[in-house]
This record gives C-alpha cells, sequence and structure tokens, in this order.
C-alpha cells in the first residue's frame, strides 16, 4: 500500500490518475479505472449540455461507487463551450474533484470551493503552476514535455519540471504528469516529490477503453520516437502520434508563414476521433499519444494495470532502494 497526501484527500486506494481524455474519457473506462483503485476524470466537453453531463456522471455512478472526477478544459472554441452548465452538472451531481486545463480556472474557483469541490490544476510551466496556486486551487498536475496532447511551449522534461514545481508551489500537493506509464514511474516520481502519476497514454491501452483495437496496438508497438509536434509555429504545440496526417502538418509547418487554414483539414479533432479512434485507421487523421508510449508493452484491464504498476512500485522500492541503489 502507497498511501500519499493524494490518496488521502480524495479516498482512493492508490496515487494513480487518469486525466481527461478527448475521444477517451466517457463513463465506462472511468469506471473501470475507479473500480481499480485509480481516480478517473470524464472529460465534460464530450456532453453538449449540462443535462447529458449529468446522464455521463449518472452512468458512472451506475458502475462504481468509488470517487472520480470531472475534467473542464479550458480553451477558446469557435463554438461556445457551455462551461457554466458543466459546472452546475458537477455541483449539483455531488462531485467533488475537478481537473482543469487549459487556462487557470479562475471564474470557476468560488463556485467550485463554496460546494466542497477540490480542483486539481493541469498545466505545462512553474510559472502557470504558481499563478494557480495563487488564485487557490488545491492540487497541481504538472505536465512535462513527453506528455500526449498540449506540453506548452516551454519543451521541460518532467525530470526537471517535477522538482522545479515541488519546490515552487509550497504545500500545495503536486501529481507528475506526461510520461508515467509503470511502477518505476511512480516510484521516480514520488523520489521527486510528487503525491501520485497522472497517465493518459498508458490508459488508452486498456481492455476497457472504447477506442479500437489497432489504436491500441498501434501504441504497443509504437517507440518512445513515435510522436510529432505539430502547430509549433502556431504556439499551440500538440504532441500527436507520427502518423502519414501528422507527418503532412509537420512538413507544411516548416513554412512559417502557413496558417491554421493551411492545415485545418488535416488537424481537425473531429476527422481523428472518427477515423482512428472509431475505425481504427491509425493514419487516417491525427490522434493524441504520448511518448510513453515507447514504455508500453500490453493491453491489460485497468485492474490488472493498477495491479501491476502498484507491484513494480513496491519491487522498485525493495530492490533500489531498500537493498541500496547498486544492488
Ligand atoms: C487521447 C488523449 C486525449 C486527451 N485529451 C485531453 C483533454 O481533452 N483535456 C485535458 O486536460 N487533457 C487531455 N489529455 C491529456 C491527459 O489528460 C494527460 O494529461 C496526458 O495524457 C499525460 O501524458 P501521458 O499521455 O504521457 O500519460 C489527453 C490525452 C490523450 C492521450
Amino acid at each position: 500500500m502507497i498511501k500519499t497526501r493524494l490518496t488521502e484527500m480524495f479516498g482512493v486506494e492508490t496515487p494513480l490518475v487518469m486525466g481527461g481524455m478527448t475521444g477517451v474519457g466517457y463513463a465506462p473506462l472511468v469506471a473501470a479505472v475507479a473500480n481499480a483503485g485509480a481516480l478517473g476524470f470524464i472529460t465534460a466537453h464530450h456532453s453538449q449540455s449540462a443535462e447529458e453531463l449529468f446522464a455521463e456522471i449518472k452512468k458512472c455512478r451506475d458502475l462504481t461507487d468509488k470517487p472520480f472526477g470531472v475534467n473542464l478544459t479550458l480553451l477558446p472554441s469557435l463554438n461556445p463551450i457551455p462551461y457554466d452548465e458543466y459546472r452546475r452538472a458537477i455541483i449539483e451531481s455531488g462531485i467533488k474533484i475537478v481537473e482543469t486545463a487549459g487556462r487557470a480556472p479562475t471564474d470557476h474557483l468560488p463556485d467550485f470551493k463554496a460546494n466542497g469541490v477540490k480542483v486539481i490544476h493541469k498545466c505545462t510551466s512553474v510559472r502557470h503552476s504558481v499563478s494557480a496556486v495563487k488564485h487557490g486551487v488545491d492540487v497541481i498536475s504538472i505536465d512535462g514535455f513527453e506528455c500526449a496532447g498540449h506540453p506548452g511551449e516551454d519543451d521541460i522534461g518532467l525530470i526537471v519540471l517535477l522538482p522545479a514545481t515541488v519546490d515552487a508551489v509550497g504545500d500545495i500537493p503536486v501529481i507528475a504528469s506526461g510520461g508515467m506509464a509503470d511502477g518505476r514511474s511512480l516510484m521516480a516520481a514520488l523520489m521527486l516529490g510528487a503525491e501520485g502519476v497522472n497517465m493518459g497514454t498508458r490508459f488508452m491501452a486498456t481492455k476497457e477503453c472504447a477506442i479500437h483495437e489497432n489504436v491500441k496496438r498501434k501504441i504497443v508497438e509504437n517507440t518512445e520516437r513515435d510522436t510529432l509536434l505539430t502547430n509549433r509555429t502556431l504556439r499551440n504545440t500538440s504532441r500527436v502520434a507520427r502518423n502519414a496526417v501528422s507527418e503532412e502538418v509537420v512538413a507544411i509547418q516548416q513554412d512559417p508563414t502557413k496558417t491554421i487554414e493551411d492545415v485545418r483539414h488535416l488537424v481537425a479533432g473531429s476527422r481523428g476521433r472518427a477515423n482512428v479512434l472509431g475505425e481504427g485507421d491509425t493514419d487516417g487523421g491525427i490522434w493524441t499519444v504520448g511518448q510513453s508510449q515507447g514504455l508500453i508493452h500490453d493491453i491489460p484491464t485497468c485492474k490488472e494495470l493498477v495491479q501491476n504498476i502498484m507491484r513494480q512500485a513496491e519491487q522498485v522500492a525493495e530492490r533500489r532502494l531498500k537493498l541500496g541503489i547498486a544492488a
């Protein structure tokens, strides 16, 4: 048993978290993660309204009596996203844990605080962590350059970013995110001052994840070198799988004068979700994945995954710490 401030704060058995994932973080997977003893997040913006989010939360509750949360990804969007409605659904459903990302959730915090909802804010730099803490978030989840999705523009790997964040945020618990995949990652993160680890890519390659089997197999096949950074020139960098479409985007963006209009048809999330996650054509669009795919060699159930990670973490502690590092 590894107890940390995270397990204590949220009443979960293990210090393992599955962050929000567009196209992936639906109720059945979140419930499987919760039942395995980890903390999963429903991705709010799959829902078009408060009613849909209420229904998604209820669906998850019907599948687990363990704690879980909701991810609010606060990004500018062409189609307005009903964030205030989501907040209402979260609070009225009795959800007590929210993961925010995209920008500091300043406008949502007073309501969450008044209703006893704890906020884990996920960001990609020390300065954004410090600022979010000043605004009153409860936990920082710090996403290193290795991560799937948006690693920010600073390119700082987690081995530096994590302890730098721990040092900067005082007594606020920190979660290590990006590149985490196994028991070794967990122990390393705890040694660097984290209270737990957040994983996205690793939970994609699980039996309960409702993406196409081809994508899970591709994650297992891929190495740590099989991601690319798109939209760098637009200062909206995304780490995605290396495939025909992401290579085309990167080639177009070699020319820094190209705008989003030059790549919109290629980078559309809806195309990736339909063709790749839905149909299993791994070259059919952009899909999000992290460097941690180089550490993923199996497709277990969530329960097996959590058990394997915790068992390996204990073995690492036993062999590498108790018996001396050189053993
Ligand atoms: C397919 C996919 C979709 C994601 N979508 C979101 C999202 O909508 N909002 C968010 O905050 N993070 C999103 N993430 C990031 C994860 O929550 C997590 O921070 C990240 O995957 C950690 O890095 P890792 O993949 O190396 O474990 C996504 C990740 C993946 C793999």
